[in-house]
C-alpha cells in the first residue's frame, strides 16, 4: 500500500532529492501497479525477495536510493513464525548482502521501513528518541534486527541506511489486511463506504497514527537527508498522532455524522487486546521533527486525508 502510493508520488513529482529520477524499478511479490501516466521509465517485475538471484538481479542495475517495503504484516508474522523471519528478516538480510557484494564503490541510500513495534512496555508517558528497542511481538524483533543491521552496515561504509520507525498508518484504503492493527483503519474506512466494521478493543486504547501520504513524506524526507544531517544514530521515530479509538470515532461522527459511527460493531477480541496492550500510544519524536519529517495535527485530519485521496477512488471502484 505504502508502496504503491511512494511509486504515484516519484512518478508524479519526477524528482527525488533534488536530482530527476530516470528509472523507477518495482518489484513485489504480486504484480506491482504501474504508476499509471509516470514520465519516466518503469521497470516492473513480480518476485520474491527471499530469493538470493532475485535481489542480486535488482541490485545489479544499481539504483542511488533503495526503499525496502516489503514485509508481512505484524498479526501474519506473529500467526506464521517462518514466514515472518523468512520475509523480514532473511531477505532484508539478503537485500543488504547484496548491495555489500556489489562493490565497495556502490553505497546507496537504503530507506527501511521499520515499525513503532520495536518498541515494548513498560513505557514512560511519552517515549523518547533514546527508549530502548525491546519488542513483544516476532514483527517488532525482526523489526529491531533489521534496524541493526542497517547502521552496522553503515558504519562499515557497504551501503548508507536510514531506518524510519512507521506509526500505524491510518486510514488503511482497500480491503482490511492481517495486521493486528487492521480495526483502526477499518472502523473509519468501512463506515464511510457505507460498510459495518468490527471494533475488537475497548474505546481508551491509545495508539501513534500518521496517514499514507505522510509515510510516503516521510520515505522522501529519509532519502534525502544527508549523512551529516544523519549522524550515527540511523533509527528515526517518526512523528504522529496519538489518539484513542474513542477520539477516532469522535473524528468519524465529526465528517460523517451518527449514522457512521452506528456501523461500528463491537465485538472484543482477547488476542487482539493482547497484542494491541503491548503497543506504545505516545511518542516524543524530537529528533525526526528537528529533521524535517511532518506528520497530521489531529486524527480529523487523518481521516481528511482519506476523504481526499482515498475515498474518491473507493467510490469510484464500487
Ligand atoms: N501500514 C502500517 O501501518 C505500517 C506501520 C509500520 C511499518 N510498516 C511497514 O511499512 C512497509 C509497508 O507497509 P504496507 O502497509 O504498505 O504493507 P503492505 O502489506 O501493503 O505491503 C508490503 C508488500 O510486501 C510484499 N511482499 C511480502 N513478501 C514479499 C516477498 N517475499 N518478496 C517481495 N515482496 C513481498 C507484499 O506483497 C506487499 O505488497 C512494511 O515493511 C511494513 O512492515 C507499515
Amino acid at each position: 500500500m505504502i508502496g504503491r502510493k511512494l511509486a504515484l508520488r516519484l512518478a508524479a513529482d519526477g524528482v527525488l532529492a533534488g536530482r530527476a529520477v530516470s528509472q523507477l524499478s518495482l518489484v513485489d511479490v504480486v504484480e506491482p501497479a504501474r504508476p499509471a501516466g509516470a514520465g519516466l521509465e518503469v521497470v516492473t517485475r513480480t518476485a520474491d525477495l527471499c530469493d538470493p538471484d532475485t535481489v542480486r538481479a535488482l541490485v545489479a542495475g544499481r539504483p542511488d536510493v533503495v526503499f525496502h517495503l516489503a514485509a508481512v504484516v505484524s498479526g501474519e508474522a506473529e500467526a506464521d513464525v517462518d514466514k515472518g523471519y523468512r520475509v523480514n528478516l532473511d531477505a532484508s538480510r539478503l537485500l543488504l548482502e547484496a548491495i555489500r557484494a556489489a562493490g565497495p564503490e556502490y553505497v546507496p541510500r537504503v530507506v527501511f521501513s521499520s515499525s513503532i513495534a520495536v518498541f515494548g512496555p513498560p513505557f514512560p508517558e511519552a517515549i523518547g528518541d533514546d527508549h530502548c528497542t525491546a519488542p513483544l511481538t516476532s514483527y517488532g524483533t525482526q523489526k529491531a534486527i533489521v534496524e541493526l543491521l542497517l547502521s552496522d552496515y553503515t558504519r562499515r561504509g557497504f551501503l548508507d541506511g536510514v531506518a524510519i520507525r512507521l506509526p500505524t498508518i491510518c486510514v488503511r484504503p482497500g480491503t482490511p489486511n492481517l495486521a493486528a492493527s487492521g480495526f483502526f483503519s477499518s472502523i473509519i474506512r468501512e463506515p464511510l463506504n457505507g460498510r459495518e466494521a468490527v471494533l475488537p478493543v475497548p474505546d481508551d486504547v491509545r495508539h501513534w497514527f500518521a496517514s499514507p501520504r505522510a509515510a510516503v513524506g516521510f520515505l522522501l524526507r529519509a532519502a534525502e537527508l544527508t549523512a551529516e544531517e544523519l549522524g550515527a544514530r540511523r533509527a528515526l521515530t517518526m512523528p504522529g498522532v496519538s489518539a484513542t479509538v474513542g477520539d477516532e470515532i469522535e473524528a468519524l461522527r465529526r465528517v460523517a455524522g451518527e449514522e457512521a459511527v452506528a456501523r461500528i460493531r463491537r465485538e472484543p477480541d482477547p488476542a487482539i487486546l493482547r497484542i494491541v496492550d503491548t503497543w506504545p500510544g505516545r511518542f516524543d519524536p524530537r529528533r525526526a521533527l528537528e529533521l524535517g519529517f511532518r506528520a497530521e495535527a489531529d486524527f480529523g485530519e487523518i481521516v481528511r486525508v482519506y476523504l481526499e485521496d482515498d475515498l474518491p477512488v473507493a467510490a469510484a471502484g464500487a
